[in-house]
């Protein structure tokens, strides 16, 4: 049987990977530990290791790793932006799950918009201290505004169909158009200019990084509410926070941070929080923080699971996949 070291596992990937592990044969070494250079020893003794967003997949962990003989990495993510693509090159094969349910984090986004647009948040807790008080809890009909969509792929289409569910108007910017009534494809400075809601669904490359910054964050709309569920690099946090004092930026819904990788999966509570631009995201009640989990739904873990075990039954039988990235082909 193949032994897979398996990094940063957390409970719930136990439950789905351990129900399939078996019809592949495949045996599954479970570490909570994070993969990186002073941890990818652990893998002695795999063929293959599995790993997720928050692993540090660099030019040292993939030299440790083939030092190793392990052959693959599987990533349980579609984003591969943390992986050195250009270093594993002709080395570590490294697959991805491209597609586990778009609708888990489109659904995320727009959680994140109905929370923030109608206080939910804020009513919440109002309410179990018996403040009733509706004071500053106005919040505007989702119907006739304009979502601006950045990033037309799976999760930005499932996530332009509940716009669209929602009599919402739709503008997106992508690279590669994907034409269909009631979307509206234009500029990524237009869609800044017109739009009420920005929602990012983009991957983060080194275009894409920073893309929310001062300067285009000074063409939109005053008032402009702001959803990040795809990486948290794609904005700058510092001209967020700024946007948001003035005003011009009503409300942030972040699933996405850029500096997550220290806090985002474990419990911080005890520690004295170092970062005071996520301190500040988080005392602020007009930004909605959670902690990457936009994917957490069952039929996202299972898809995870599944197509994880796949990748690497395919690694192991030398096949050809759909799902190996290489950096030749990648956009990053
Ligand atoms: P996808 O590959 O289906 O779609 C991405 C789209 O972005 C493509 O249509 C591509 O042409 C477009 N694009 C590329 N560069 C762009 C740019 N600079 N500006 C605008 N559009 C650009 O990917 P999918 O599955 O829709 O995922 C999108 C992103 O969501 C992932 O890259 C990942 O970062 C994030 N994600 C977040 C999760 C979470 O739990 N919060 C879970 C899964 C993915």
């Amino acid at each position: 049987m193949d032994t897979v070291a398996f990094f940063d596992t957390k409970p719930y990937d136990k439950i789905w990977f351990d129900q399939l592990k078996q019809q592949h044969g495949i045996a599954l070494k479970y570490y909570e530990s994070r993969l990186n250079c002073d941890t990818a020893v652990m893998a002695n003794g795999a063929r293959a290791v599995v790993a997720f967003v928050a692993d540090v997949i660099d030019a040292p962990t993939i030299d440790m790793l083939v030092s190793m003989g392990v052959e693959a990495v599987a990533l349980r993510s579609s984003g591969y932006n943390h992986v050195d693509l250009k270093h594993a090159d002709g080395k570590l094969r490294i697959f991805r799950v491209p597609a586990y349910s778009p609708n888990a984090v489109a659904e995320h986004a727009m959680a994140l918009l109905l929370c923030l647009n109608r206080k939910i948040h804020r009513a919440y807790n109002r309410v179990r201290e018996y403040n009733f008080s509706l004071k500053g809890l106005v919040g505007f009909d989702l119907k006739g505004k304009t979502a601006g969509v950045v990033g037309a792929g799976k999760i930005g289409q499932a996530f332009i169909d509940i716009c669209l569910g929602f009599g919402m108007k739709v503008l997106a910017y992508d690279p590669y158009p994907i034409q269909r009534n009631g979307v509206e494809y234009v500029s990524f400075h237009d869609l800044c200019r017109r739009s009420d809601i920005v929602s990012l669904h983009c991957p983060l490359t080194k275009d894409s990084y920073h893309m929310v910054n001062r300067d285009t964050l000074r063409m939109m709309q005053t008032g402009v509410v702001i959803l990040n569920t795809s990486r948290g690099a794609l904005i700058d946090s510092e001209a967020l926070l700024d946007a948001i004092k003035t005003g011009k930026v009503a409300a942030a819904g972040l699933d996405v941070y850029e500096e997550e990788s220290d806090f985002f999966y474990e419990d911080v509570s005890g520690d004295v929080i170092q970062d005071d631009k996520l301190k500040l995201l988080l005392a602020t009640p007009n930004v909605l923080v959670t902690s990457h989990q936009g994917f957490l739904t069952e039929e996202a873990l299972h898809e995870i699971a599944k197509t994880t075990l796949q990748n690497l039954s395919d690694h192991f039988a030398g096949r050809p996949s759909e799902n190996e990235v290489s950096y030749t082909t990648a956009t990053v």
